[in-house]
């Protein structure tokens, strides 16, 4: 057994907020193990933090037009409330612009850079003549080799998800000038990993055969591919400086400096950093999602090995990715639940989210989230079964025991056989999450709850009491000790539930090693008023989210959608037969009993005539009086739900359908003919 445990989650880059995918793959499953530890009096120290330098940083920063510093308080900000409040109980975090981790990550380059185990390497890499800057894979874009998608990263094609480089692409360009890149040479500092891949073979491939399959695998097939140098260094305007003389311009490679942030954050946290990172009986976890694996696998390790007073990662439980509504979830497309939204959207359901996303956690394979499946687990388990369950439990002592504890008169067999299920539901809970098996622990956990429910449905104390208060008293004592290793048990999984649920049953400080042991409750123990611990959720609160998504897509699909192509010439004798003139909206009313239909009185100048448009999904009224428009004044008039229009207003149509009213750009008079 190892005397202290340090556990990680990866830092999440601070150029959006945190989403599902995130919760699920990473700190919904690091929460759970880290209080689940701690409830074990285990020795814990759990560190987070945003990931705040590299180059998605500075891409959102341009797109916003404002500082990178600017884009990482932002969301940092952000990022941290959203956390706490949703209970990840980080016991810091923390960030990479912090003064402790500039010191720390320079500190561990030089000791590296000093000893000699670096090489230095001069590199062709693409530079934009114009910004006059080297360019990041991400910063040109091209055509795939592979699909001939025209809009192709240097690091990744989006339409066939081939991983690229820049040089690969047909027609590059940079996206910062729109200029044709230039070739120019460049010094950077590589970590030569192929040296470390005798030392990695043997410490993954046979000294970490119980890290999970999905880890396992993805480290052999790196290593069966054969490691190569990698540089730790970038041409950059942002990020902690290569602390070496002549590197002017040039950075720390973001996934150097990035894990090195979990000992910065440590160092922050605690002046015994060195008794979590240095000694052999530390065991070092960090929970990751799969794009992660082969930093926390096989380069940071390596950077930990070359530097030679640290640890090595234990295990590494890196989750699969969780989609949503069937699509990949993408920031950049904002396809995504939000936790910060979420958490705004669904005051007090934290633990119903906590909840679905364990229950359905990528660990093996990708997974789904629905709000479907969302609305199920809530109303069929939640609430069906937990929370009915404590809420009888609860309810029937108060009506017929005035809120105290009865006392046992005699256990029956069934009322035997139920309490010692609990000490093996403890056991396999505990077993599973020592092994990272956070869905089938919170199943078993929830196992208790189902338990519980089953009893009182068996044993029906409500149609007993007149004949048996005896029996009721014991089936309630029994179904009361239930809740309360229940508040025990599910206190990783649903923390917020069970400080409510403790607080219903008046528990002041509890034990993990209280659950399936002695009674919990005494006799004559006073409870409190029972609240219901969860709440139906209906049907038109996930059709509101639905909607949501569903115009997000609506969004994505337009944003995707080309532009019209061009009508065939006409000759400008066709074109002069139009007559356009500037008129004004006088009146504006709806025609009733239709959707989209506007009848309008405009002055055209010529006179005052009645048009009828289909603009009223999206004008008011109001807005509509006043304004000048552009009107084709000689269309053939005709008769539109039996009113005579005499013309049309002309309009701009968006990639969305949106319609926008083409005026004179200054006001003029009615009448002033276009052409
Ligand atoms: N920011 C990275 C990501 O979101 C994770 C960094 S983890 C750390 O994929 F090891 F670098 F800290
Ligand atoms: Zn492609």
């Amino acid at each position: 057994m190892f005397k202290r445990y340090l556990i990680t989650s990866a830092l999440p880059y601070a150029n959006g907020p945190v989403h599902i995918g995130h919760l699920a793959g990473v700190y919904v499953p690091a929460d759970i193990y880290v209080r689940y530890l701690r409830l074990k009096k285990r020795d814990v120290l759990f560190i987070g933090g945003s990931d705040e330098h590299g180059v998605p940083i500075t891409i959102k920063a341009r797109q916003e037009g404002v500082k990178p510093q600017d884009i990482v308080d932002k969301y940092h900000t952000i990022i941290k409330k959203s956390f706490e409040d949703f209970g990840i109980s980080f016991d810091i975090y923390s960030r990479t612009t912090s003064k402790v981790h500039y010191e720390t990550a320079s500190g561990f380059f030089k000791k590296l850079y000093d000893n000699g185990q670096f090489i230095e390497k001069t590199t062709e890499q693409f530079y934009d003549e114009e910004v006059k800057q080297f360019l990041a894979d991400r910063y040109i874009t091209g055509t795939c080799p592979h699909c001939s998608n025209e809009n192709a990263y240097g690091d990744q094609c989006e339409k066939c998800g081939t991983s690229l480089n820049a040089t690969d692409l047909i027609n590059p360009k940079s996206t910062l000038s729109g200029s044709v890149p230039a070739m120019r040479s460049t010094k950077h500092w590589f970590l030569p990993l192929d040296e470390y891949e005798p030392f990695l073979r043997k410490w993954i491939l046979e000294e970490n055969t119980n890290w999970k399959t999905n880890v396992y695998g993805q480290c052999k097939s790196w290593l069966d591919q054969g490691l190569q140098p990698r540089a730790v260094s970038r041409d950059l305007d942002w990020g902690i400086p290569v602390p070496v003389e002549g590197a002017d311009g040039k950075v720390l490679y973001v996934w150097f400096d990035a894990p090195i942030g979990y000992i910065s954050a440590t160092k922050e946290l605690t002046p015994h950093w060195e008794k979590y990172w240095k000694d052999k009986e530390s065991k070092l976890v960090h929970f990751i999602g799969k794009d992660n694996i082969v930093f926390h696998c096989i380069i940071f390790p390596a950077m930990l090995k070359a530097e030679g007073t640290y640890i090595l990662p234990d295990n590494v439980p890196a989750n699969e990715f969780l989609n949503l509504e069937g699509d990949k979830i993408s920031t950049s497309r904002n396809w995504a639940v939000w936790l910060h939204e979420y958490l705004e959207e669904f005051k007090g359901k934290e633990d119903v989210l906590r909840y679905v996303l364990c229950a359905n956690a990528p660990e093996t394979k990708d997974n789904d989230f629905t709000w479907k499946d969302f609305q199920t687990r809530n109303n069929s388990e939640l609430v069906a079964i937990f929370g009915n369950f404590v809420n009888r439990a609860l309810v029937l002592t108060q009506k017929y025991f005035e809120g105290k504890v009865p006392a046992v008169t005699e256990l029956q067999d069934y009322d035997r056989s139920a309490l010692s299920e609990i000490s093996i539901i403890k056991t396999n809970v505990e077993e599973a999450l020592e092994n990272f098996r956070f869905r089938e622990a919170l199943k078993e956990a929830m196992s208790l709850a189902r338990l519980g429910n089953k009893y009182l449905a068996d044993t029906e104390p409500w149609k007993i009491f007149k004949d048996q208060p005896d029996r009721v008293a014991t089936i309630l004592n029994v179904s009361l000790q239930i809740s309360a290793n229940l508040a025990i048990l599910m206190e990783p999984f649903l923390p917020f539930t069970c400080v409510k649920l403790k607080g219903m049953l008046n528990l002041g400080t509890t034990d993990w090693e209280q659950i399936g042991s002695t009674p919990i409750l005494s006799d004559g123990h006073v409870l409190n008023q029972p609240e219901l611990l969860f709440e139906k959720i209906e049907d038109a609160v996930i059709e509101a989210q639905l909607n949501k998504l569903q115009e997000q897509k609506k969004l994505n699909e337009a944003k995707n959608a080309k532009v019209e192509p061009q009508k065939p010439n006409v000759s400008y004798d066709e074109f002069s037969k139009m007559d356009i003139r500037v008129g004004t909206i006088l009146e504006a009313v709806k025609v009733p009993k239709t959707a989209k239909l506007m009848q309008l009185k405009v002055d055209t100048g010529i006179d005052v005539r009645t048009i009828v448009s289909g603009i009223a999904e999206y004008f008011s009224a109001e807005e509509l009086i006043g304004k000048q428009v552009t009107v084709l004044v000689n269309l053939e008039p005709r008769a539109i739900k039996g009113i005579q229009s005499q013309g049309m207003i002309l309009l701009a149509e968006d990639k969305l359908g949106k319609l926008i009213l083409v005026g004179p750009n200054k006001g003029t008079d009615n009448g002033a003919a276009v052409r």
